[in-house]
C-alpha cells in the first residue's frame, strides 16, 4: 500500500477500453481507497442498463444523469472513481471534476482501444457502425478535451499494475 494522502477523489478519464475501471480498481486498492464506477452507480440509480437508458431516453438523458451521479460522488469525500468516456466531453461535469477532484486521462492509442472494447459488446456507441472508425472518431474529437487533466498516463499493453504504478508516481 501507498503512503499517500489523497485529499480529493481521484477521477480516471478517456476512451471507452482504456482501463478506467480496471486500473482505477487496482488503483483504489493500493492508496486504500473506496472504488466506485460512474456507469455502474448510473445504472443502479436508474435501475436500468446504460444501453437501455440510450435507447430509452436517448444520449442527452444519459449525460444529464451521469453529471448528477458524479456530482453527488464528488461530494463524498476521497475515492477512486472511473466515469464513462464521455463524462468530461459534458461542459457541466468537466467543470465539477475541474473544481473537486484530480483527474487523470489514462491516454490509449487506438489499436488498443479497438481490442480491448471488442470483448464487451455492451457499449452502445460502439453498435452504431465499425468500432474501429468510432473510436478514431471518439479520439480524434476528445483528445484536445481530455488533454485538460490534470496528469495523462499512458494505459500500455500488458499488465495494467504498470500503468497503476505510473499513476502512483504521478499524483
Ligand atoms: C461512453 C462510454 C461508456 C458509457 C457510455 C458512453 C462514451 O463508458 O458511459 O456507453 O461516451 O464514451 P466506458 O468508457 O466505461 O466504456
Amino acid at each position: 500500500p501507498s503512503s499517500l494522502t489523497i485529499s480529493r477523489p481521484v477521477v480516471l478519464i478517456g476512451l471507452m477500453g482504456a482501463g478506467k475501471t480496471t486500473v482505477g480498481r487496482r488503483l483504489a486498492e493500493l492508496l486504500a481507497l473506496p472504488f466506485k464506477d460512474a456507469d455502474e452507480e448510473i445504472e443502479d440509480a436508474a435501475n436500468m442498463s446504460v444501453a437501455d437508458i440510450f435507447e430509452t431516453y436517448g444520449e442527452g438523458y444519459f449525460r444529464e444523469g451521469e453529471r448528477k451521479v458524479i456530482e453527488r460522488l464528488l461530494s463524498e469525500g476521497p475515492m477512486v472513481l472511473a466515469t464513462g468516456g464521455g463524462a468530461f466531453m459534458n461542459a457541466a461535469t468537466r467543470e465539477l471534476v475541474k473544481l473537486k477532484a484530480i483527474s487523470i486521462w489514462l491516454r490509449a492509442d487506438l489499436d488498443l482501444l479497438v481490442k480491448r472494447t471488442a470483448q464487451k459488446a455492451t457499449r452502445p456507441l460502439l453498435q452504431q457502425g465499425d468500432a474501429r472508425e468510432i473510436l478514431a472518431r471518439l479520439l480524434k474529437e476528445r483528445a484536445p478535451v481530455y488533454a485538460e487533466a490534470d496528469i495523462v498516463v499512458d494505459s500500455l499493453e500488458g499488465p495494467h499494475l504498470k500503468t497503476v504504478n505510473r499513476i502512483i508516481k504521478a499524483l
